[in-house]
């Protein structure tokens, strides 16, 4: 059989173990991938131990005690600290996820903290998103129009609204799309789960004037068809969101379409 390994530099040792804090009782182990640009080392693993009756519940509130107070270098992004802005999206004993919203009691024994997957990484559990970002504008995810505009605003029956729900949630924090099989390997062609479910958003939004030109823009075997409803999207979404049935979606309007 054929042994598959990682080329050397990229394999991940075993990193630094920061000492327990010597008068707790509740402590939980937590390892986080450690990866610097500017040095020339491997990434590692760094053990960190939380005394949890001084911490807020969530993975997050980990993450910030032990940049404020063991590891000042410890980097990730953060904003919002509720579900809501997607930067601090992650992977969490093994699934993508945001950490504010991931508790640590879901967890037994030690917690494995590692940046989103398939993604070069910038610095520690940082990725590179600009591809993802890229991705997403070119979907153009803003109303297009050819009609005058209208003196107040672009009325929206209730009905109409509601086609939105289930779409205009996503706060592009990518858990989906790095959790996409056929993104890891085609993710320079194909748009992944997180751009086609705000391309759908937009296509079926009845104020937007565009709907042709934006279907006969996907109407394309890599940007589109990739997509092989493996549902490891929907899997991954933290805001219960379903990628893949948007995609299904958008390939039955192409049949319309054509
Ligand atoms: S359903 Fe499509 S977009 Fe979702 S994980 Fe599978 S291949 Fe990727
Ligand atoms: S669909 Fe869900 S997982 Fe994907 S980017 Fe939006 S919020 Fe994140
Ligand atoms: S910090 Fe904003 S979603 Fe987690």
């Amino acid at each position: 059989m054929v042994e598959l390994r990682l080329p050397k530099n990229s394999r991940v040792t075993e990193g630094i173990t920061w000492e327990k804090p010597s008068d707790a009782e509740n402590v939980q182990e937590v390892r986080i991938y450690r990866y610097n640009p500017e040095d020339s080392e491997n990434p590692r693993l760094d053990t960190f131990f939380v005394d949890l009756d001084k911490c807020g519940p969530m993975i997050l509130d980990a993450l910030i005690k032990i940049k404020n107070e063991i590891d000042p270098t410890l980097t990730f992004r953060r904003s919002c600290r509720e579900g809501i802005c997607g930067s601090c999206s992650m992977n969490i004993g093994g699934v993508n996820t945001l950490a504010c919203l991931k508790g640590m009691k879901e967890f037994k024994g030690p917690i494995n903290i590692y940046p989103l997957p398939h993604l070069p990484v910038i610095k520690d559990l940082v990725p590179d998103l600009n591809q993802f970002y890229k991705q997403h504008a070119s979907i153009k995810p803003w109303l297009e129009t050819s009609t005058d505009e209208p003196n107040e605003e672009w009325l929206q029956s209730e009905a109409d609204r509601k086609q939105l729900d289930g779409l205009y949630e996503c706060v592009m924090c990518a858990c989906c799309s790095t959790s996409c099989p056929s993104y890891w390997w085609n993710g320079d062609k194909y748009l992944g789960p997180a751009a086609l479910l705000h391309a759908y958003r937009w296509i079926i939004d009845s104020r937007d004037q565009d709907r042709k030109a934006r279907l006969d823009d996907l109407n394309d075997s890599f940007k589109l068809y990739r997509c092989h409803t493996i549902m490891n999207c929907a899997k991954a979404c933290p805001k219960g969101l379903n990628p893949a049935k948007a995609i299904a979606e958008i390939k039955k309007l192409q049949l319309q379409n054509s």
